[in-house]
């Protein structure tokens, strides 16, 4: 099973598995500028600092046995920053690309896009081509970076998918569903998110996973992303796993009568494989 080794040691971490670790985690990565300005340092500074968390943070989740984690990386609203930052922001997402490939064939990890590649430059967009097929049969975490992505901008997308496969008789009658429009999206087999990060104290949730993070449980942490260590990740997971998920049904198992019914992406994710 992927992930099995990262698995043994969250149980250890944690305990037994009665609540489970969740399965796909996603980060909005906020605070890079504070970070620096704290500082006195220029914003790319903090950007600088933040590539080194993700670092961290992605073998964190991998050894914590996450399957699939989704870091938003620059979102569709990023391009109205000044044109120095978006192309420090942009070298270091190639520089991340290919300086990281061998840190993922040793661990297994998997590499995704989500987003619109139509807006970014041909060589990211190539790197990102190259990470995915290099890493596509690797059986171990997930990482999806969300690059050039906005939840409603994703929608848009599937939607526009839709109306040209319904009229090219794709799907008979073109009817409307929300398994039709899940099919569309960027990264259809992947499942929802059960838990949200956002660092840097913010309570917004800036576009990211709309679709997707509709029964997700978030949290918020007071560190700025630079600071964001792996026991801060481990704290959010272990917030995440004290909570009762309901998906709009009734608290279950001893606490409820609807026991054993509810479908928990987590325990789902892992029962698929
Ligand atoms: C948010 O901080 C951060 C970003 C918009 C950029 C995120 C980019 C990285 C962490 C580096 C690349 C990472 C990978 C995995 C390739 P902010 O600038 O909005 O901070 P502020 O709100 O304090 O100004």
């Amino acid at each position: 099973m992927p992930g099995a080794p990262g698995k043994e040691r969250a149980e250890k971490v944690y305990g037994p598995p009665e609540k489970p670790v969740p399965a796909h985690v996603g980060i909005i990565m906020d605070g890079n500028g504070r970070w620096a300005q704290s500082r006195g340092l220029p914003r790319t500074q903090g950007h600088l600092e933040g590539l080194k968390a993700a670092k961290r943070i992605v073998k964190a989740a991998s050894d914590l046995g996450i399957l699939y984690l989704t870091l938003y990386v620059f979102s569709t609203e990023n391009w109205k920053r000044a044109g120095e930052e978006v192309g420090f922001i942009m070298s270091l997402i190639k520089k991340y690309l290919r300086g990281e490939l061998n840190f993922y064939r040793e661990n297994r990890i998997r590499i995704r896009h989500a987003g619109d590649p139509a807006g970014l430059s041909p060589d990211i967009v190539a790197d990102l081509r190259t990470a995915a097929e290099d890493t596509k049969n690797f059986g171990g975490m997930q990482v999806i970076l969300a690059l050039n992505y906005g939840g409603r901008d994703e929608i848009v997308r599937a939607l526009r998918r839709f109306a040209k496969d319904a009229g090219s008789g794709i799907c008979p009658g073109g009817s409307v569903t929300e398994e039709a429009i899940r099919a569309r999206l960027d990264n259809p087999d992947v499942p929802d998110p059960d838990l949200v990060v956002r660092t840097a104290g913010e309570f917004r949730i800036s576009n990211f996973l709309l679709w997707e993070g509709a029964y997700a449980e978030y949290v918020i942490s007071p560190k700025l992303w630079p600071d964001f260590t792996e026991e801060d990740l481990v704290l959010a997971v272990n917030d995440y796993r004290n909570r009762d998920r309901r998906f709009g049904g009734i608290v279950s198992a001893e606490r409820g009568f609807n026991a054993g019914k509810e479908t928990r992406p987590a325990e789902k994710a892992r029962a698929d494989g």
